[in-house]
């Protein structure tokens, strides 16, 4: 489903290359979890995979070149970036937000359908933020605002998600509950590939982990081989 092969990503202007030597596979359904240091190269490596930076090697998702077919692609995959700025969704409903996640599937020039009203509605109540359909979104607390954004990632109803550090906001109930509910999407098929940065918050589903540093791929194991030391 994902298979990178010699990735190297070099940010623009930059000279050496922030990822490199990259090999991973991700099969279908696998969850997968990313750990690693600050500036490891962790959110660098999900926007790889996203098609969102230029880089070197093979990046095969869906079984073409993301660079090429990004877009298209891109329609199955969830994203759930580390950093979102809240500024430029400011004068925005909740609701709207959630919508901007079917955007690549209706199609620019097509206003929503009742069907994808549905979506959002139970996009809404699967988080359990159904009560804050109707709010800006610019006033909400921290923690909200990271599980609208898993909202908007899941109203695509995408074969891949990709979260990065998706607790760093919420507090330990909260945790727990989005951590079993990714959990849930995942049996339910969905594939699943998330950054953290605390390791204490892996849900249990998730048996392999890949702990990156200095760019690269240091160990792609089983849970307890990666973290029993
Ligand atoms: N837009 C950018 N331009 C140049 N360098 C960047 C940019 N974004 C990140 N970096 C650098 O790339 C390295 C890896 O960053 P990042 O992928 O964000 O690490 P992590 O998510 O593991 O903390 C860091 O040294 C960071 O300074
Ligand atoms: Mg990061």
């Amino acid at each position: 489903m994902i298979k990178l092969k010699n990735v190297k990503t070099t940010y623009e202007g930059e000279k050496t290359p922030v990822i490199k030597d990259i090999n991973l596979e991700v099969k279908r359904g696998e969850f997968l979890t990313v750990i690693g240091p600050n500036g490891a190269g962790k959110t660098t490596l999900l926007e790889t995979i996203n098609g969102l930076l230029e880089s070197r090697g093979e990046v095969i998702v869906f079984g073409k070149d993301i660079r090429k077919f990004g877009t298209e692609i891109r329609k199955n995959i969830g994203y759930v970036p580390q950093d979102f700025s809240c500024d430029s969704l400011t004068p925005f409903l909740v609701k709207d937000v959630v919508m901007m996640g079917r955007f690549g599937k209706i199609g620019v020039l097509r206003s929503p359908s009742k069907k994808d009203r549905e979506i959002i509605r139970k996009t809404l109540s699967f988080l359990g933020i159904s009560e804050l359909e109707k709010k800006p979104i610019g006033k909400l607390s921290g923690g909200q605002l990271q599980k609208v954004m898993i909202a908007r990632a899941l109203a695509k109803e995408p074969e891949i998600l990709l979260l990065d550090e998706p607790f760093s906001n919420l507090d330990l109930n909260s945790r727990s509950d989005i951590s079993g509910k990714i959990s849930f999407l995942n049996k339910k098929e969905m594939t699943v590939i998330m950054v953290v940065h605390d390791i204490s918050s892996i849900p249990e589903r998730c048996k392999r982990i890949v702990l990156i540093n200095n760019g690269k791929i240091i160990k792609d194991d089983g849970r307890e081989k990666v973290l029993g030391g």
